[in-house]
């Protein structure tokens, strides 16, 4: 088992696109997987991207069964997932709160498309293609911007929906859904 240091926004690396996983990798693969998933839980997190722990592939990992701190949120399958691709399914979108273990402590309120194709390879190199939509959409490509060096702050469209969670949790809009998380 072995805990990663997350990055935390400022470090460059955050801002840097990650390049393909290739047959090579895919022999580090196994170990790289294990500590993400280890870093992501000691943390509580559901969502994990390569590149935040400082390996610029495009590998990221997702999923939980239930999170303590949202027992609302349903459940996302634990998903490793290879040189994703992804495509919105209509026009539709969603805005909802969002979090990142790279940006500690704060939350920001972000428009995304609601129904997303994605699609990729395990870390056995078996195909991944999935339809869905909601916080499992989201978290995906939440993760995946991580892949082209893009933080959600970026995507934030109103900075007053931005902030550190005790402050928000005062606000009477905040509800929180989230995305790496703390
Ligand atoms: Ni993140």
């Amino acid at each position: 088992m072995a805990i990663k240091n997350v990055l935390r926004i400022g470090d460059p690396a955050l801002n840097m696109p990650s390049s393909p996983v290739t047959e090579d990798d895919y022999k580090k693969i196994h170990t790289i997987v294990e500590d993400m998933f280890d870093t992501m839980k000691h943390l509580d997190g559901v969502g994990l991207a390569a590149p935040q722990i400082g390996i610029l592939k495009r590998l990221v990992i997702f999923g939980f069964d239930s999170n303590p701190r949202y027992p609302d949120a349903i459940a996302v399958p634990e998903t490793i997932l290879i040189n994703p691709l992804i495509e919105p399914l209509d026009s539709s979108t969603d805005t909802d709160w969002e979090g990142c273990l790279s940006i500690p402590g704060m939350r920001g309120l972000v428009e995304r498309p609601n129904r997303i194709r994605y699609s990729g390879t395990d870390q056995h190199g078996n195909k991944i293609d999935r339809e869905v939509d909601g916080f499992h959409a989201r978290v995906v490509q939440h993760e995946c911007d991580h892949l082209d060096g893009i933080l959600y702050v970026e995507r934030i469209t109103d900075m007053k929906s931005f902030g550190f969670i005790e402050e928000l949790e005062q606000s009477q809009q905040y509800n929180p859904a989230p995305c790496d998380s703390r």
